[in-house]
């Protein structure tokens, strides 16, 4: 198991995925575009060769970060790819501190209380009829002082 920035090559896969993963067309991230735009990185996560799945970083301020999408292929959720691949990004990063933004009817929501995400607060109507659930995550470094 890999993780790494994804390459242009890997677009096509990436779109792939998500498709398969995101049935509202507007959830799905426009791949090539934030490949172009410095404030997006794309992390990818593949066994073998075989990508399997993406998380969008983007970088709002230097230690301010947000998880702007997530998805791991059917046939390999529910073994633990998601939580590592996460955990991976928060710890790896130098973020000090990650948002996020999820439907409250998305198990995923489950994935990120587990990572430690904890949450700030609702977004009503934010996905239409569905509410967000406004979530954050610090990094504690130590050594640093808590703000
Ligand atoms: C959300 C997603 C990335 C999770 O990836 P995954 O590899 O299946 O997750 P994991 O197997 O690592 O699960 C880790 C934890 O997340 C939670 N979780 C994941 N899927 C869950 C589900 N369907 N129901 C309840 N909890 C779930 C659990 O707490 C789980 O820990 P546990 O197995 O110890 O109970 C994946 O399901 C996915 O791609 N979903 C579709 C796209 C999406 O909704 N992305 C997020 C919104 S941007």
């Amino acid at each position: 198991m890999k993780i790494r920035k994804a390459e242009i090559r890997d677009l096509n896969v990436l779109k792939i995925i998500s498709n398969e993963q995101f049935k509202n067309e507007n959830l799905r991230p426009k791949f090539k575009l934030l490949q172009k735009d410095a404030t997006y990185q794309i992390k990818i996560i593949e066994d073998g060769g075989i990508i399997f799945g993406y998380i969008v970083i983007k970088y709002l301020d230097k230690y301010l970060f947000d998880i702007y999408s997530m998805a791991i292929k059917q046939e390999y959720q529910g073994k633990g790819y998601g939580y590592k691949f996460l955990r991976y990004i928060l710890e790896s990063s130098n973020g000090h501190k990650f948002n996020l933004e999820v439907s409250e009817e998305n198990n995923a929501k489950y994935l990120y209380l587990k990572c430690g995400f904890k949450i700030d607060g609702i977004r009503k109507g934010y996905y239409g009829k569905k509410d967000a659930i406004l979530m954050s995550y610090y990094v504690f470094k130590p050594g640093s002082e808590e703000s």
